[in-house]
């Protein structure tokens, strides 16, 4: 039976996540892949009261993994710059790398895969993206004979944990502390939280489906903080669900690319992904649209994805971890290029508020498509909320400045509406 060796560095959530998952699904990795692996160490500053590592050599300095006798490290520290140094140290010692960590892929990507090829090793980082969930093999061997045209979907699965629990009554805050109790949540919850998770593993999909480059140039980015109960009410009502949204498309030789709440018709298959799911849609020439979804976070889910590479790396000697590297001619369009239809939510201390804002909406040559007023709150304010024609970045903010600018507003919010 073949046997690969590997040292795990970190000793956290996903790490002790790994080692149990290797080792109580030993007979199963063995009897689908024909592979035994081996943990020759871990490298862990300190003891994990979560898991008892057995008879594995421990390392205190997670660099000496990088000198042990293994065919790979696998990388789950997090975080950017050690983990560069930690990566790249294992490629200049000829072994193989696995990771976890999207942050570091997404800032380092185009050095580390350049390093790799130099030295003829490997980097696999299927779980840096939906972690179990299969989407970076996908991309690379299944759909390669596809012109890729759009990928889209919530690659975050704290955000669709809360967003889900949010749309069924709960509140933000309880709703995160559980998603980290669960080991959803990232190590600084605010990559979740403020949309740069779901962004560095867009960036990724984008690296692999259209050549741009890692670190890519900035996009547009917004997490799901502004997010109230009041919106899942009044946009359920209107047929739509409200998703954290990741987007990128190819555009002849330029690139569209966002993440953003954004409201989804209730029938689409990603809207009805609910809970800490994944779900990426896939627009390709020859499959047309290939839907894929599952547990996007958490312990087990990522260690599936890492055993994965694990497995890949003993069974494929092609240096396929990387594309090509293109040359990036696609720019990046700047979001204020971009239409949408918006949902604005509004309240105000004005019952006959309706007449001003359609006035305000024609001076912008724009058009309303549908416009509610609710009863009032038990504040006493109105509540109104309305969806507008097609309209580009800069009429859709104009159009927020000038509301938010009147008098008898209390508040006021927009989303964007994904259109298929
Ligand atoms: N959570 C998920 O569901 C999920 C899903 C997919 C991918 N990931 C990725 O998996 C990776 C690990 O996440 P996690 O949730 O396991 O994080 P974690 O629980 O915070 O574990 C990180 C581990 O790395 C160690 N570490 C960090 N910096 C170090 C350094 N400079 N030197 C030595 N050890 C260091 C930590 O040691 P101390 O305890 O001593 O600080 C800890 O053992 C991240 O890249 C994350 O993005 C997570």
């Amino acid at each position: 039976m073949k046997e690969i060796k590997i040292g795990i560095c970190g000793w956290g959530n996903i790490a002790t996540g790994l080692y149990k998952s290797i080792t109580d699904n030993s007979e199963a990795i063995k009897n689908n892949s024909g592979l035994k692996i081996a943990i020759n160490c871990i490298g862990a500053r300190r003891d994990n009261p979560a898991c008892d590592p057995g008879s594995v050599k421990v390392l205190r300095d997670i660099f000496d993994v990088v000198n042990e006798d293994v065919d790979a490290i696998v990388e789950l520290i997090g975080g950017v710059e050690t983990a560069r140094e930690l990566i790249l140290a294992a490629i200049r010692n000829n072994k193989h790398v696995i990771t976890a960590n999207k942050a570091v892929i997404y800032h380092h990507g185009d050095e580390i895969f350049q390093a790799a090829r130099e030295k003829n090793v490997k980097v696999l980082f299927e779980a840096a993206v939906c972690a179990g969930t299969p989407v970076i093999k996908v991309l690379q061997n299944d759909l390669a004979g596809n012109h890729i045209s759009k990928i889209s979907g919530m690659l975050n699965g704290t955000t669709n944990f809360i967003l889900s629990q949010m749309e069924e009554g709960a509140d933000f805050e309880p709703t995160l502390k559980i998603a980290q109790d669960k080991g959803y949540a990232e190590p600084d919850p605010s990559f979740d939280i403020d949309g740069l998770d779901a962004a560095h593993k867009l960036g990724i999909l984008s690296h692999i489906a259209f050549g741009t480059n890692l670190p890519p140039k900035d996009f547009y980015i917004e997490g799901i903080s502004k997010i109230t109960g009041e919106d899942f009410k009044y946009t359920s009502e209107l047929g739509y669900s409200i998703k954290h949204l990741a987007v990128v498309k190819s555009l002849g030789n330029k690139i569209e690319i966002r993440a953003h709440p954004a409201l989804l018709i209730n029938s689409s298959i990603l809207a009805s992904l609910k809970g800490v799911r994944n779900g990426i849609e896939i627009d390709s020439d020859l499959v047309d649209k290939l839907h894929i979804a599952g547990s996007g976070a958490g312990q087990e889910s990522t260690a599936s994805g890492l055993i994965s590479d694990i497995i890949h790396l003993s069974s494929n000697s092609s240096n396929d971890f990387d594309i090509e590297k293109k040359e990036n001619k696609k720019d990046v369009l700047d979001i204020n290029n971009l239409s949408f239809q918006n949902y604005f939510y509004i309240e105000s201390d004005d019952k006959n508020i309706i007449s001003s804002i359609k006035s305000i909406v024609n001076n912008h040559n724009l058009a309303i498509e549908k416009i509610i007023q609710k009863d009032n709150l038990s504040n006493n304010l109105t509540p109104i909320f309305f969806i507008t024609e097609l309209c580009t970045e800069p009429q859709a903010n104009m159009l927020l400045d000038e509301i938010k600018g009147m008098d008898t507003i209390e508040k006021v919010r927009r989303i964007r509406i994904e259109s298929d």
